[in-house]
């Protein structure tokens, strides 16, 4: 049973780009929380997906609060561009920026400023940074491409992340993001995760809807 409500973030990686408004407006009117978008440079990960003119079409389609991940490097450099279009903006650890610096300017703009954490990179190295932000992301595939399986060996850093959360001083999301699908996602809430993010289980399931109400209910 999970304590905090389960936030759902269908991710638009895994809808029909030639089609983004209804894609949103879809998912939106299916019972999402939030919307994820996952911006990919060609650098910092093997794949280009999509940068700033298209959250900004995106957004025209749903009032719901936008989690843009940036899987870029340089992550400061481009943070004007995304800042007035998101509610959340998460960058990962392993990029080549002053993370610090990111997570303030990201605040700065009354925004959540995430943290992101790949499979192979230990979840310690986040902990200089507790306290200066709001989403740890834990990575529950490698980063670059939507339709991945879910790696279980990554739960274990869901619950020593819920454990610095439990241990009280600081609180955050934990989002996972990479293979969620309603049994992954049953193990990652039972870790300690509580923000889901779904490409492919939401978009390409039967019935978007009754896949999002699962998925708050695991
Ligand atoms: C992977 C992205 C994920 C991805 C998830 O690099 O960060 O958000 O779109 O897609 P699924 O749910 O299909 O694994
Ligand atoms: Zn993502």
């Amino acid at each position: 049973m999970a304590l905090r409500k389960t936030i759902v973030a269908p991710s638009l990686l895994a809808c029909d780009f030639s089609r983004l408004g209804a894609e949103v407006e879809r998912v939106t009117q299916a019972g999402a929380d939030w919307i994820h978008c996952d911006v990919m440079d060609g650098h910092f990960v093997d794949n280009i997906s999509f940068g700033p003119a298209f959250v900004e079409a995106a957004s025209r389609h749903t009032r719901l609060p936008l989690d843009v991940h940036l899987m870029i490097e340089n992550p400061y450099h481009y943070l004007p561009r995304f800042l007035p279009l998101a509610s959340s903006i998460t960058s990962h650890v392993e990029a080549n920026h002053d993370v610090s610096k990111t997570l303030a300017a990201v605040r700065d703009a009354g925004l959540l400023a995430g943290l992101a954490v790949s499979p192979p990179t230990p979840v310690e190295l986040v902990k200089p940074f507790l306290g200066q932000f709001d989403i740890l992301l834990i990575m529950t595939v490698n980063p670059g491409f939507g339709g991945q399986p879910f790696l279980t060996s990554m739960l274990a850093k869901v619950a020593e992340a819920a454990a610095w959360r439990e241990a009280g001083a600081f609180d955050f999301h934990i989002e996972v993001d990479g293979g969620i699908n309603v049994k992954t996602a049953a193990e990652a809430v039972r870790s300690g995760a509580n923000l889901l993010v779904a490409g492919t289980s939401v978009f390409h399931a039967q019935d978007a809807a009754e896949e999002i109400r699962m998925l708050k209910n695991v």
